[in-house]
């Protein structure tokens, strides 16, 4: 390790590679694959499309294509790196490596903003879903309690208990163990998968292609009522369907032959879900004209299944996207856990978070604190707000990812890789140049609130952090 007190002191990446992990070893290519795909399908393209589609209009396949590529020229620097390190933290490791303790700490700290608050958004999502597939059973839950306040003009709502509950239960499962953890999310990753392929199956015959007229209504980039339309703000709205991938790389610690199966699992679960993606937008806005999709913000799923009429199939779906949102807030939270633990285990956070149980072998209590964080922020906080606050912190780390690589290409180029990027320097200038378009997609609001959030974080390392590094005790 390279010592000293600077807060640029770094990691060195051969004498992490003989660092002894307690964790246990047991997930493979098809359960990263699942795990992936687990954490990528959820609110994106059950909640988000339909502003989407207002956003783009039929466009709204392209904003899919698009952020997909970008997600895909990350995955790919994501994968070398996993492969050069596959040790727990994602994208926080790999920063130590490059560029020293403050961006890894920052990188940390913004990882944390986009798993909680990836969990805490879906889990609004998955509320939603839930309250209206009750409904459809005469179930109704009293509706102060089925959404954060001020989330529904007009309606008096305080705490979206639904939310609350189901992001407990999943911290409980994660806390006791990943073996639990990879049967439950890979039963529900089938699961997920057979509801989309049926919903392709059954809808596709209904689609007009007069729906698709006009196909780009918006353009790439333009303003409609104060609001930003097109191709790229979709793009940097639906981005979010794709968050996730990168939470593979943070199971390093407990994946048999990382190196290998690490960059694997990452990019077939991105290109399954850009397949599944771009069928699905296409029909959906080939059945519903997008304008059609104002009405069915919550649930735009709805607005094609009213159309085509085939209710019975929408509460298969409503339990298809329900089960499906859970796989997602069970590997986002499960990337948080392992993420704190990291950053505990370097001494940048309290030793809390990196206490092993000791009959689960998990980093419980960590698990537990977060867990309860991210419940409240669920219950509390309206779906929007977060989901565009979580896109920009995952841009972020995309771009410190892809940086990376370039650095490591020129400055060790000779180590060894199990996975190499095609295409460097291209591919991270590539990822890079389309992060920096789709946070420019974004509003200065959500600029903001990511500058409060990492004002916090920068806080932090210099009052806890920085004293307490391993380093530093080194
Ligand atoms: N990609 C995940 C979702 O769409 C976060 O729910």
């Amino acid at each position: 390790m390279e010592m000293g007190s600077s807060i640029f002191r770094k990691k060195d990446v051969n004498s992490l590679l003989h660092q002894r992990s307690p964790l246990k070893r047991t997930l493979r290519t098809m359960d990263l694959t699942f795990l992936g795909i687990g954490a990528i399908i959820g609110t994106g393209i059950f909640v988000l499309t339909g502003k989407g589609a207002l956003t783009a209009g039929p466009a709204l396949s392209v904003s899919f294509l698009i952020a997909g590529i970008c997600c895909g020229f990350a995955a790919l620097c994501y994968a070398e790196f996993a492969s050069l390190a596959p040790i727990s933290g994602s994208a926080y490791t790999y920063s130590y490596i490059a560029f020293g303790e403050i961006i890894a700490f920052i990188i940390g700290w913004d990882l944390i903003l986009e798993y909680s608050l990836a969990t805490a958004t879906v889990s609004a999502g998955w509320s939603g879903y839930l309250v209206s597939l009750l409904g459809d059973f005469g179930i109704h839950l009293p509706t102060v309690l089925t959404a954060a306040a001020g989330t529904t003009p007009g309606v008096t709502t305080y705490f979206n208990l639904p939310a609350f509950l189901i992001v407990l239960i999943i911290t409980w499962i994660i806390s006791i163990g990943i073996t639990q953890t990879k049967e439950v999310n890979n039963v529900m990753v089938i699961i997920k998968i057979g509801v989309v392929l049926l919903f392709i199956i059954c809808t596709v015959w209904f689609v007009k292609t007069a729906n698709w007229h006009p196909f780009n209504p918006y353009g790439w980039y333009s303003y409609h009522g104060g609001t930003a339309t097109g191709i790229i703000p979709a793009a940097s709205i639906v981005f979010f369907s794709f968050i996730g991938f990168d939470a593979v790389s943070s199971s390093a610690e407990e994946t048999i032959n990382p190196s290998k199966t690490l960059p694997r699992g990452i990019i077939l679960s991105l290109v399954i879900s850009l397949i599944l993606y771009v069928i699905m937008t296409l029909i959906m806005t080939g059945i519903v004209k997008y304008t059609g999709f104002a009405n069915y913000l919550n649930a735009p799923i709805m607005a094609v299944l009213h159309k085509t009429g085939q209710l019975w199939l929408s509460i298969i779906v409503s339990l298809g996207a329900i089960v499906g949102m859970t796989t997602v807030m069970l590997v986002c939270l499960y990337g948080q856990s392992r993420i704190s633990y990291s950053m505990s285990r370097d001494g940048l956070f309290p030793k809390f978070f990196s206490d092993i149980h000791p009959k689960y072998q998990t980093p419980a209590k960590g698990t537990w604190f977060f867990g309860i964080v991210t419940a409240l922020a669920g219950g509390l906080i309206n779906l929007n707000i977060l989901s565009e606050l979580v896109n920009i912190g995952t841009l972020t780390a995309f771009i410190l990812v892809s940086a990376g690589i370039l650095y490591m290409r020129r400055k060790q180029p000779d180590l060894k890789r199990g996975f190499r990027a095609p295409g460097v320097p291209f591919t991270p200038l590539l990822s890079i140049g389309f992060c920096l378009v789709l946070i420019a997609g974004l509003n200065w609001e959500t600029w903001l609130r990511f500058l409060v959030w990492l004002a916090i974080g920068l806080t932090l390392y210099f009052t806890y952090g920085r004293k307490h590094s391993k380093i530093n005790a080194d």
